[in-house]
């Protein structure tokens, strides 16, 4: 017997039920999206594995470990699956001279890949919504992004979801940050694990990022990215804060937040929920206003955030949200004259607007009216021999007891909109 074929570990199927509450969050998201002026792009999934190198930075974990790098078997090229689009943003904005017109406020939406060891909430291929603002300095655009995710949590009808929020200052200030971060691990040098005194020269700021427990008193007293901030960075940072009290929003100031891609400056922010075990930021960004020159483009600030699908899913799921499949008719039909007849009704009343499934593949009405109730839809449109000789169908409330109804065939799609504005009239 044939081996059987599965899904590859870590990348997921989306079943029907489950793609319908996928929809609602899409439509939802990118609604919101929407009603703030952001724009669609889609890249491509396969990019130069060189971008994400140059962008993300060869010591993160990402590019170390986690990236589906392979040669094209034609030609030799370096390619790779994106572990997300942020590069691959910057790369069409630049490629396409995007940034010439002005500002731009862009979101994308689609599938990520990272070789990282799978458990709940975390997998190698994974969806994210994301959004750039490509050519904004100010905090007003760190601002409106923030403000922007957190609209979406209340719309998609969330709850207890926390920002936390650190400013990782200009690259000098990180520099001499770096400086005293190496120097301080050196002199505690036997505290620290493999991990930390392997990023001790090549990362210093991801060790603040350790879940070791060993090392959280040491973590506690390393020096502090604030402490090194300039004027600058400063202002940026308080005005940002200044314009979330303004709205309301209220945020921890996380010292050791410091993301796992190295394009970051000054802010960088996080969502997350309590409810999701260890995989609970639902939401990740901030600024980088160096990535665009360094890319080759012009230099120009930017600011961005991705959110991460399957976690947002799972605590709308939490939350008691299910998409129950909705259909409004399903129209079952038994009889040589019957059939051309349903054919016309299905479609008079799809054009219509409403939603209907046709019965196909024939059975007695029993069967098809199973077919029907199980289907979800409302009403069961129902034509015989005998209605497909009076030119009418008859009309059935599958979940209320109500009379059944016989209606001529032309006006079958205006009766079914009467018979559900009197239901709804009813409830
Ligand atoms: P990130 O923090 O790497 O940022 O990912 C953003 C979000 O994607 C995370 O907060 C998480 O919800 C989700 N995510 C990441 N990895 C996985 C995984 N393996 N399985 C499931 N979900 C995952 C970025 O990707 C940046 N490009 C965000 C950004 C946009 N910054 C500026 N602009």
């Amino acid at each position: 017997m044939a081996d059987k074929l599965q899904a590859i570990r870590g990348m997921n199927d989306i079943l029907p039920d489950e793609a319908e509450l996928w929809e609602r969050f899409e439509d939802t998201v990118t609604g919101c999206l929407k009603s703030y002026g952001y724009r669609g792009i889609r890249t491509p999934i396969v990019e130069p594995t060189q971008l994400f190198r140059r962008a993300i930075g060869e010591q993160t974990d990402i590019v170390e470990t986690e990236m589906y790098s392979f040669a094209d078997a034609l030609n030799g090229e370096a390619l790779t699956l994106r572990p997300e689009a942020t590069a691959s943003v910057v790369r069409a904005a630049i490629e396409h001279n995007l940034l010439y017109a002005g500002p731009q406020r862009l979101y994308y939406s689609g599938p990520m890949f990272r070789h990282e060891r799978p458990q709940k909430g975390r997998y190698r291929q994974f969806y994210q919504v994301g959004a750039e603002a490509l050519g904004y300095a100010g905090p007003d655009s760190d601002a409106e992004l923030i403000l922007m995710t957190s609209r979406m949590w209340d719309d998609l009808g969330l709850e207890g979801i926390r920002l936390e929020l650190n400013s990782l200052g200009s690259s000098e200030e990180r520099a001499r940050h770096r400086g005293e971060l190496i120097a301080y691990f050196l002199a505690h040098e036997a505290s620290l694990d493999a991990v930390a005194r392997r990023r001790l020269h090549s990362n210093p700021l991801r060790i603040l990022d350790s879940k070791n427990e060993g090392m959280q008193q040491l973590i506690a007293g390393a020096p502090q990215m604030v402490d090194f901030l300039g004027d600058a960075s400063l202002a940026h940072f308080d005005g940002l804060q200044a314009l979330l009290r303004e709205v309301g929003i209220p945020c921890r100031i996380n010292p050791r937040l410091v993301r796992g891609l190295d394009y970051y400056n000054l802010t960088v922010f996080e969502w997350v929920s309590d409810r999701l075990g260890a995989q609970g930021t639902v939401c990740g960004g901030g600024r980088y206003d160096g990535l665009i020159a360094q890319l080759g483009g012009k230099p120009q600030p930017a600011c961005g955030f991705a959110m991460g699908v399957e976690r947002l899913i799972a605590l709308m799921q939490d939350a008691g949200e299910s998409a129950a499949p909705w259909l409004d008719a399903f129209v079952v039909h038994q009889g040589e004259r019957a059939a051309p007849l349903a054919f016309r009704a299905a479609e008079a009343l799809r054009s219509a607007g409403f939603d209907v499934v046709l019965n196909c593949g024939g059975g007695s009405f029993k069967a098809q009216m199973k077919r029907a109730d199980a289907s979800g839809a409302c009403y069961a449109v129902i034509i015989g021999d005998d209605e497909a000789e009076s030119g009418e169908v008859a009309l059935k409330h599958l979940r209320e007891e109500r009379p059944q109804e016989r209606v001529a065939m032309d006006g079958l799609a205006a009766r079914l909109a009467g018979m559900m504005i009197d239901s709804e009239e009813l409830s």
